[in-house]
């Protein structure tokens, strides 16, 4: 098999010791089978802010372009103010390496508890992904303030779609949704105010969907769709949606699947012109880091996706098969971080 170059960003917080687990699961899956495993540690984040002033010098984002992927742990710190690491760091890797797809599954495995009502879980069960848009909407940040700190403020922030940006991620949920059992894709947005953007989404789904004659669609607003996602969840497959819509729905779907510590994600480039990014939902927690608590099973998940990605299936889903595992057995005996890094590698030995 060949060999993978994984450019690192281990990050603030939890990050690297949640990435720590994520390579060792790594090598356990890749060992013995030739292929060698090289990860480059890239040093962005809050510390290297405070430090430098610099977020993500474009040295590094040219050197990020020439891995294979790129595995991050979470990036953020109290002492940094809001918004600095993100516009300077994480939105401009999803940006400059156009990850247009936010693939966010929530898969609510078996001994995992949600806080649903049982009877809202069963018999659907929870199993569906959000195909988010990652590049476009409110997140390019098109805005501005007028009068600023008068009583007449005015600040704006533009939602942009294109319809090459829409038509891009909508072919690429659709495909997805054509893999699955079900071949449900369900549109989210709110078409009703949001009237430019809406259709633009409406019809690109209606013309898209004509390639994919065996994939049926349905349409939510994204206010019922919060509804339906805690009352009754197994009526979604794959949903696509806008980048903010998605980055909401997609903790209340971490939530109900068992919580944030369990949420995995790929910012995924489908072209392949530029590295994928893999990182667990969950941010960098400063209030439990350094102390071996955190949960690093979004962290592996992500790892199984990023595998995925580069079109290892096999040890996709020899990953998922040993986090399900060992999600089965878990129990509520609280486990350090490594304790279940070690054991889900264990399985894979
Ligand atoms: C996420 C996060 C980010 C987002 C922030 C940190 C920019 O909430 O990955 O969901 O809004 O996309
Ligand atoms: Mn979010």
């Amino acid at each position: 098999a060949a060999d993978i170059d994984l450019a690192v960003i281990a990050g603030d917080g939890i990050g690297p010791e949640v990435v720590a687990e994520g390579l060792k699961v790594l090598e356990a899956v890749t060992a013995g089978s030739g292929t060698k495993v090289s990860s480059t540690a890239y040093d962005l984040g809050a510390t290297r802010w405070n430090a430098t002033g610099e977020t993500l010098p474009h040295s590094v984002l040219d050197e990020l372009r020439g891995h294979d992927a790129i595995l991050l742990g979470a990036i953020g710190d109290p002492s940094v103010p809001s918004g600095v690491l993100e516009r300077g760091i994480l939105l401009p890797l999803r940006f400059a390496l156009d990850h247009f797809v936010n693939l966010r599954p929530a898969k609510l495995y078996p001994g995992v508890e949600s806080p649903l009502a049982i009877e809202r879980v069963a018999p659907d069960g929870i199993d569906f992904v959000v195909v988010r848009e990652g590049t476009e909407g409110p997140y390019v940040g098109n805005g501005g303030s007028l009068r600023a700190g008068t009583p007449h403020e005015i600040a704006t922030e533009v939602s942009v779609n294109t319809r090459f940006g829409v038509e891009r991620v909508v072919r690429e949920a659709f495909a997805r949704a054509q893999a699955r059992p079900r071949r449900h894709l369900t549109l989210v947005h709110k078409h009703n105010v949001l009237t430019h953007a809406g259709h633009l989404w409406r019809r690109t789904v209606d013309e898209v969907g004509a390639e994919f004659p065996d994939v049926e669609t349905a349409y939510q607003h994204v206010d019922a769709a919060t509804i339906f996602l805690v009352t009754d969840p197994g009526r979604f497959d794959v949903i696509v949606t806008d980048n903010l819509f998605g980055d909401i729905i997609t903790d209340i779907a971490a939530a109900i699947a068992g919580g944030i510590g369990l949420a995995a994600s790929g910012n995924i480039n489908p072209t392949g012109e530029s590295p994928s990014m893999f990182e667990p939902v969950h941010g960098s927690a400063p209030d439990i880091a350094g102390q071996g608590v955190a949960d690093p099973t979004a962290t592996i998940l992500s790892v199984a996706m990023l595998l995925e990605h580069l079109g290892r299936t096999d040890e996709a889903a020899r990953v998922e098969a040993a986090v399900a595992a060992d999600l089965a057995q878990r129990g509520s005996a609280a486990r350090t971080t490594s304790a279940i890094g070690d054991a889900v590698a264990a399985r894979l030995s």
